[in-house]
């Protein structure tokens, strides 16, 4: 699992991590939040059990909801998490940009209860009972500050629509979601995180997917995908496809994803027989996940992939042609990490010209 998680580690780091922290201590959808303490981003996403409340009460002069906490270090931060509300508090402080609402028992979102909240930043509602059908259209429509929309854990059947231009990062994991608003991602220009992973979404066309021209990480694992939405927006580099079933992968695809560097395809009941031998030659690929299915042989990759996770299949020979097709000076594999472990095959069967060609591997599991 650690490994697994180092690829997002390793792209993350790499945008800007001098005043980042990464706060990994609650499942927000599987993915790390990083925090900007210099945009006063609160790095503690719930009070429970943590600090007093009654201390906050008596030592905070700011107003503050009966079923809240406010905590002095974050001003603007407002804790009602954890605590069976079934409706959002009334007359919320105008000055709150994040709100936590994550682990209560609401089912319904209204334009009213949040249009005094104009600087709304982050509205974390996980774990509650939130329905379509009681999500007003318009209730985020107006939140010109809103950068993050987390619904993980709730009953939602849709993607809703009206979402804010402005948002970042949209989580919306382990919902019942089969279909997509249309239009819900026309306006997200700026939207580079979108989970979708625990759905039941089959289809996915390039009307759905229109406007996510800056889409970094898409996870639509565990949905019902019979086979690799076309159009997925170019942009993205993290594609997490597990736990679909795909009866093959053809050779386009994954066509057009130029900057994908992280593809996890773990857990999809692929055969070798069905996977194109061109399907995965992409020079971006970093990182490649076929661990779980029902592979015979490796299949064909770029000579530049780093990791390639490949265990628990029925492999049963070890063919240097998939990772080097030739080997000289120059034309060697960049793998570092190999993993082949629970598979039909033993560390013998290594044909004598592997280490010519995995001349930079760290680990090899087998
Ligand atoms: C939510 O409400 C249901 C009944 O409506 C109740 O059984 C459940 O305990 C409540 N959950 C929380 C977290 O209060
Ligand atoms: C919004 O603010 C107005 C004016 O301060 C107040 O009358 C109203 O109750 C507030 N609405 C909510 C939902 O808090
Ligand atoms: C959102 O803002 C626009 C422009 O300010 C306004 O016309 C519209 O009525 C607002 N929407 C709601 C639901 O109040
Ligand atoms: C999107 O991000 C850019 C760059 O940060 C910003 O200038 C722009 O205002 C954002 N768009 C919206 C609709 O918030
Ligand atoms: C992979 O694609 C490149 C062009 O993008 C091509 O030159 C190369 O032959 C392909 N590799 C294999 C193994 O077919
Ligand atoms: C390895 O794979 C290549 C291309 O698929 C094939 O031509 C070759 O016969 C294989 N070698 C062995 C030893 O199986």
């Amino acid at each position: 699992m650690a490994l697994l998680f180092c690829g997002v580690l390793v792209l993350l780091c790499g945008l800007d991590a001098a005043w980042a922290i990464l706060v990994t201590d609650m499942d927000y959808g599987g993915i790390p939040l990083w925090i900007n303490r210099l945009l006063g981003e609160p790095s503690v996403l719930s009070l429970q059990g943590r600090m007093d409340p009654a201390w906050f009460r008596a030592n905070n002069p700011q107003t503050c909801p009966e079923q809240c906490d406010c905590p002095i270090q974050w001003e603007t931060s407002l804790y009602c998490d954890h605590r069976a509300l079934e409706n959002i508090p009334e007359g919320l402080p105008q000055r709150t940009q994040y709100l936590f609402l994550q682990g209560n028992n609401i089912s319904s979102l209204s334009y009213s209860t949040l249009a005094n909240l104009t600087n709304l930043r982050w509205l974390i509602i996980d774990n509650n009972q939130l329905k379509s059908d009681k999500l007003e259209q318009t209730s985020l429509q107006n939140q010109t500050q809103l950068r993050y929309f987390f619904a993980n854990r709730n009953y939602l059947t849709s993607v809703p629509g009206g979402l804010p231009a402005g948002l970042k990062q949209l989580r919306l994991a382990n919902n019942q979601i089969s279909s997509i608003s249309p239009g819900a991602f026309q306006n997200l220009q700026n939207l580079t995180l979108l989970l979708l992973q625990g759905n039941r979404l089959q289809t996915m066309t390039g009307d759905d997917v229109k406007g996510l021209v800056g889409l970094n990480l898409l996870d639509v694992s565990g949905n019902l995908f019979s086979a690799v939405p076309k159009h997925l927006p170019p942009s993205v580099q993290q594609l997490y496809l597990s736990n679909n079933f795909f009866s093959g992968l053809h050779e386009g695809s994954f066509e057009g994803f130029h900057n994908l560097k992280y593809l996890r395809l773990s857990h999809c009941g692929l055969q070798s027989e069905g996977i194109h031998p061109q399907v995965f030659n992409h020079s971006s690929l970093v990182e490649l996940d076929l661990s779980y299915n029902q592979l015979t042989t490796i299949p064909t990759v770029p000579t530049t992939l780093q990791y390639l996770y490949l265990e628990a299949n029925r492999i049963q020979e070890f063919n240097v042609t998939s990772l080097c097709r030739e080997v000289g000076p120059l034309s060697y594999s960049r793998m570092k990490i190999l993993r082949l472990d629970g598979n039909k095959m033993t560390y013998h069967q290594l044909p004598p010209d592997w280490v010519y060609c995995l001349r930079v591997l760290q680990r090899i599991y087998i």
